[in-house]
């Protein structure tokens, strides 16, 4: 073996050398693509389920807050209703006053058959009622949060008539029932004028 041969053989081994150098490289680049690709893919796919699930949530929550949004609307008024002169008691007994002319009924928390509001949502509301009488007899009303007495308002008018009223704030749970009770031996006159009225608002949620 001369030198030169020598020399030619080395170089030949340092070119396959790097040839197979190149090639590891390049294999091992290529598993290196596909494994990035693969856990793109994995992580695309992760991600993707994230949104939906994050998305489903988000829509239940919507419905959650448009229908919170709905029962948080509540107000009505309503009047005893009477077409024509017409006078309610005396009772020998408490009796709840039936409203029957509804006048507005948002979120129909009133029910003009029974003369009693029903809280749909935990909060604070104000009632107002105005009573109206004649000459002679004592006209008033209570109001009742559930079976207590809450605060009442009455007249007993010589002549004339007039008008008692009372109003109050209330914090009501749900399903907490108000309403306007005629006391024993009251009398409450009403006509196609709508004196005799009851109101409630909701003010806020808590
Ligand atoms: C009002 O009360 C009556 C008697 O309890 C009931 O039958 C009726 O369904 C109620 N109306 C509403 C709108 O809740």
């Amino acid at each position: 073996m001369t030198v030169i041969q020598q020399v030619s053989g080395d170089r030949m081994k340092i070119i396959m050398f790097f040839s197979l150098l190149l090639l590891v490289c390049s294999v091992s680049a290529d598993q290196t693509e596909t494994a990035v690709q693969q856990s793109d893919t994995q992580d695309i796919h992760a991600v993707l389920r994230e949104l939906t699930a994050s998305l489903a949530l988000q829509n239940e929550q919507i419905t959650v807050l448009q229908r919170e949004n709905q029962v948080k609307q509540v107000a009505f008024s309503a009047s005893l209703g009477k077409q024509s002169p017409t006078d309610t008691g005396p009772f020998t007994t408490e009796t709840t006053l039936i409203f029957e002319h509804v006048i507005t009924n948002i979120g129909n928390a009133y029910n003009q058959s029974t003369g009693i509001f029903t809280a749909p949502v935990r909060g604070v509301y104000h009632f107002e009622f105005h009573i109206f009488g004649t000459a002679g007899i004592r006209a008033g009303g209570s109001l009742f949060r559930n079976g207590d007495l809450i605060c009442t308002a009455y007249e007993h008018p010589k002549s004339g008539s007039v008008s008692a009223s009372n109003g109050v704030s209330l914090l009501l749970e749900v399903g907490d029932q108000v309403s306007v009770r005629l006391p024993i031996g009251s009398s409450i006159h009403e006509n196609q004028n709508h004196h005799t009225t009851f109101s409630g608002h909701l003010i806020f949620t808590m």
